[in-house]
């Protein structure tokens, strides 16, 4: 694997479990040290201890402002300072809108668009500190299309799209770069709260036919916060098979 992040910090929201942990290991196996930052404790601590020298999990619910001060800090602490945040922590409950609760509807607020917004607002601060960084927000192709039967999910990832390029221009100055990743059908536990003919339909809507593997999602991620991607910012990257076009 290419080393083109030795030296470089990350932290990876959500990071426990799916395509976090898949962005986690790419990052870590490029050369950066990988704090994993995740409501779920056991998968996290397994994955810092199987992955060893140069990661960490710290536990955090991205969704407390508070959480997010102590986090930043905890891994700053840890590992020197900070150029790369991915903010990818997520949930998603179907339903349609006529059966969407409003306990539904600000639970996926909560973690899907306050989450990464203070992501956004915290973690520029040691950004800005090491002179500049990455941001990468995953957001999702419901951040692209409409979705019957998740409008409170598609919601949260249309703002995620907007927050993206509105931070790339307020960012720009400082040279930090901020963009975001649009997953399409990708096989991670988010997919058992669908119904299975739900599953079976991604995949038909898919036109290379399969459904997408986190590694691919993290491999996207790989690059907009590499030296390849110097000149990428405010951008939306689509990694879903075909699914939008
Ligand atoms: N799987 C897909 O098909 C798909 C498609 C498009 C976008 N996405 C997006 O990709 C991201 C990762 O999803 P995934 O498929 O790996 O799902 P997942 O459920 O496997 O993983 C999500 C992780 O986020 C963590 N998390 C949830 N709430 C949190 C909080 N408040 N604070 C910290 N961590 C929290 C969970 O504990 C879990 O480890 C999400 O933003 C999701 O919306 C997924």
């Amino acid at each position: 694997m290419n080393r083109r992040l030795e030296g470089k910090v990350a932290l990876v929201t959500g990071g426990a479990r799916g395509i976090g942990a898949a962005i986690v290991r790419r990052l870590h196996a490029e050369g950066a040290a990988v704090a994993i930052t995740d409501v779920l404790a056991e998968p996290g601590r397994a994955l810092a201890a199987e992955l060893g020298e140069r990661a960490a999990f710290f536990a955090h619910d991205t969704t407390d402002e508070a959480a997010w001060v102590a986090t930043i800090a905890a891994v700053t602490g840890a590992f020197g300072g900070l150029q790369i945040v991915v903010n990818n922590a997520g949930v998603f409950k179907p339903g349609a809108i006529a059966d969407t609760s409003v306990a539904d509807v600000e639970w996926q607020f909560r973690v899907n668009q306050l989450g990464v917004f203070l992501g956004m607002k915290h973690a520029q601060l040691p950004l800005r500190a090491a002179g500049g960084g990455c941001i990468v927000n995953i957001s999702s192709i419901a951040g692209q299309l409409g979705f019957p039967g998740a409008a409170a999910y598609v919601g949260t990832k249309w703002a995620v799209r907007g927050m993206t390029k509105t931070a790339a221009l307020e960012l720009a100055p400082v040279q930090i770069r901020v963009n975001s990743v649009h997953p399409g059908f990708i096989d991670t536990p988010m997919l058992d709260n669908n119904p299975p003919e739900a599953n079976q339909a991604g995949i038909e809507a898919t036109p290379l036919k399969r459904i997408g593997k986190p590694e691919e999602i993290a491999a996207a991620v790989a690059f907009l916060v590499g030296p390849d991607a110097g000149f990428v910012t405010g951008a939306e990257l689509t990694v879903d098979g075909g699914w939008i076009l």
